[in-house]
């Protein structure tokens, strides 16, 4: 039995880093692990400008604890009135390295979100053209839609199509959760991966109903029936190239998740690599984590791997219950629980 691990310094290819005091308390576990993040772009308001990526790169840099090497990649919020000139001028500063698809209203703050895929056409026909990737939320907004397939909904109704008229723009699938969406990645023409969290590989829809309503569990896309993490686990172990470590850690203050109207979003940053090493543990893939962790998302977006080492064993590690005490505690996914892998360093 493999009893230690250790693996190229891995990436985190999708974080909410939040702003002011959350980003203060949340910042360093996202640091403790990785070596660069793709940093959300979905603040109030959003990042729409150069400047406001800039400003916000470095309130990151200045949150991080000292000596942290840790490099935020930065993403544009698209919007209707998106400006092809301007998307391509801050790629080409190095304001951003990305621009995130929000379907308007599809999830926390993305009410400034795309209406209609056709009104950012020119953006994407740009961003096909320069190789700048589009992160997508991959869900249809239509109150018609039942939520648990509004994911498989997208896929025909917008990402096909999508592809269909632009093959040659990189897409990156974020957060997948279901069955149908591993297929189409998996099946798919080049140029598109997916991220993997966390919380789906380990959690179904069932958690969100554990003995009564549970907030913390909640997180969009939500969790699917329990065929569909299968589906989740045997890609991320699977040993395609198109899928990579992307946490989406979303932090909220508890009064935020235990409300009337709860946000989504799960903390996970605490023990994110732990949690995808006990999973590959399980399917007997250790092998593979690294190519999940540290190689497939460098090779997607055209960056070098990481040549800083990490290490975890197995031993037996807490979950701390509760996270940023001074903004009212903030739960960690598994917060309170024992995971069988422990993060070295
Ligand atoms: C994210 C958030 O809170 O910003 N929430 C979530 O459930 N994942 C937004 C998002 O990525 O959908
Ligand atoms: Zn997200």
């Amino acid at each position: 039995m493999t009893d230690q691990i250790t693996l190229r310094r891995p990436d985190d290819w999708h974080v909410h880093l939040r702003d002011g005091a959350m980003l203060q308390a949340v910042a360093g576990y996202t640091a403790r692990q990785f070596a660069r993040a793709i940093v959300m772009p979905n603040l109030t308001p959003p990042i729409t400008t150069a400047e406001a990526a800039n400003a916000y790169r470095a309130r990151i840099l200045a949150a991080l604890p000292a000596g942290a090497g840790f490099e935020p990649l930065m993403t544009l919020y698209l919007t209707d009135d998106a400006d092809a000139d301007a998307v391509e001028a801050g790629y080409q500063a190095g304001a951003w390295i990305a621009a995130k698809l929000y379907p308007a209203r599809a999830t926390t703050n993305s009410h400034f979100g795309v209406t209609d895929i056709l009104k950012v056409a020119r953006v994407l026909e740009r961003m096909a053209k320069i190789g700048m990737p589009l992160l997508i939320h991959g869900e249809v907004t239509d109150p018609e839609i039942d939520i648990f397939d509004r994911e498989a909904v997208f896929i025909e109704t917008v990402l096909i199509p999508l592809r269909a008229r632009l093959p040659n723009l990189k897409i990156v699938f974020e957060h997948v959760t279901t069955a149908e969406a591993v297929a189409y990645v998996s099946e798919a023409a080049p140029g598109i991966g997916a991220t993997i969290t966390p919380h789906h590989l380990v959690i179904n829809r069932n958690a969100l109903f554990a003995g009564g309503l549970r907030p913390h569990a909640y997180c969009l896309p939500v969790a699917k029936r329990e065929r569909h993490r299968q589906a989740l686990r045997r890609a991320a172990t699977g040993g395609s190239d198109r899928f990579f470590l992307g946490t989406d850690t979303a932090p909220h203050p508890v009064a935020a998740k235990e409300a009337d109207c709860g946000c989504a979003g799960i903390f996970c940053a605490p023990a994110a690599l732990e949690v995808y090493a006990g999973v590959f543990d399980e399917l007997g893939a250790l092998d593979r984590l690294e190519a999940f962790a540290s190689l497939n998302g460098p090779r997607f977006y055209g960056l070098p791997v990481n040549e800083a080492t990490v290490t975890l064993v197995r031993e037996a590690t807490p979950v701390e219950a509760l996270a940023a005490a001074e903004l009212g505690g903030v739960r960690p996914f598994l917060g309170g629980e024992t995971l069988a892998w422990r993060f070295v360093g």
